[in-house]
């Protein structure tokens, strides 16, 4: 079993980035700024927004968080989306999700200017990317298939089952690797609550990519012998030993998997910073296509 390291894979990404940024400051030109509007108080989404800041100070980047109540309204939210659309100084932005409940999301990804959607989530970009032109990824369907390539996973030809169908990972990784490309050209199944025999289609997996949000869905027993597993799963589960009071679980039972496996990622080290990574990644192109 080898453990994907997308601790080091994204600490390399963030080098090369941080070399294309000295260039463009060493031309006299602005770096690359990213914004995050961040709305109310989740704590899982502060602190994946502070390391979004963390990641553009690293590489040299500009960033801006814009705060907002949890009980700001949808109109103020859609207000604040128009003025990042016409700042010049601002490259790319995101709005990290999940919203309050009372915020309609897809309104909000709507709202957000194409060339501007870091993400990959609006129709224009998630259309490019199925038509293979050239788009921003969408960032953890972008960060995995960087993994494969970094580690040479050989994907062509191989049974990919994704659990999961959200439009932030499962959908656009079904896209990614079902493409005629490498990483990709792999045979692609998308699982969900209503698929029949879970156990016996993972089973079937060569490359298994969890994003279900479900912790230790995945058991040793639906995994094939020698298979790829991806854990995009990252749910705080309470524990009084830590520190701040809690763990991030993964939607796979990684010590009972990890031994089946060829390739594994763990809940921490492993998809997340490859997501950002590729946020990064986008914003420079954003930055670029000026
Ligand atoms: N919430 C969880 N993942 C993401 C992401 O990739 N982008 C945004 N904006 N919110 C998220």
């Amino acid at each position: 079993m080898q453990l994907l390291d997308g601790k080091s894979c994204s600490e390399k990404i963030r080098q090369e980035i941080a070399e294309k940024v000295a260039e463009i400051k060493s031309k006299g030109d602005r770096a690359p700024h990213l914004a995050a509007v961040l709305v109310g108080n989740d704590g899982a989404s502060q602190n994946y927004v502070a390391f979004k800041v963390k990641d553009c100070d690293e590489v040299g980047f500009n960033s801006t968080v814009i705060r907002m109540e949890e009980t700001a309204t949808e109109q103020q939210l859609l207000e604040k989306i128009a003025e990042l659309n016409s700042d010049d100084k601002i490259d790319g932005f995101i709005v990290q999700l999940p919203l309050p409940s009372h915020i309609n999301e897809d309104k909000v990804t709507l709202a957000i200017d194409p060339k501007k959607d870091v993400d990959g989530f609006c129709p224009e970009n998630v259309g490019n990317m199925s038509l293979g032109l050239p788009t921003f990824l969408s960032a953890t369907p972008n960060g995995i298939m960087e993994l494969f390539r970094r580690y040479s996973i050989e994907t062509e030809g191989k049974h990919c089952v994704i659990l999961g169908r959200s439009n932030i990972v499962g959908t656009p990784m079904s896209i990614l690797m079902s493409r005629n490309t490498n990483p990709g050209n792999a045979t692609v199944t998308i699982a969900h609550s209503r698929t029949k025999d879970l156990q016996k289609l993972c089973l079937s997996a060569d490359i298994l990519i969890v994003a279900i949000g479900k912790t230790e869905f995945v058991t040793a027993d639906m995994v094939k012998e020698g298979a790829v597993v991806i854990d995009v799963g990252q749910t705080r589960v309470p524990d009084s030993t830590r520190k701040n009071g809690f763990r991030n679980v993964g939607d796979v039972d990684f010590d009972n998997v990890k031994d089946k496996c060829s390739y594994i990622t763990y809940v921490t080290g492993g998809v997340g910073p490859m997501t950002r990574a590729s946020l990064l990644q986008n914003t420079l192109k954003a930055h670029q296509r000026k």
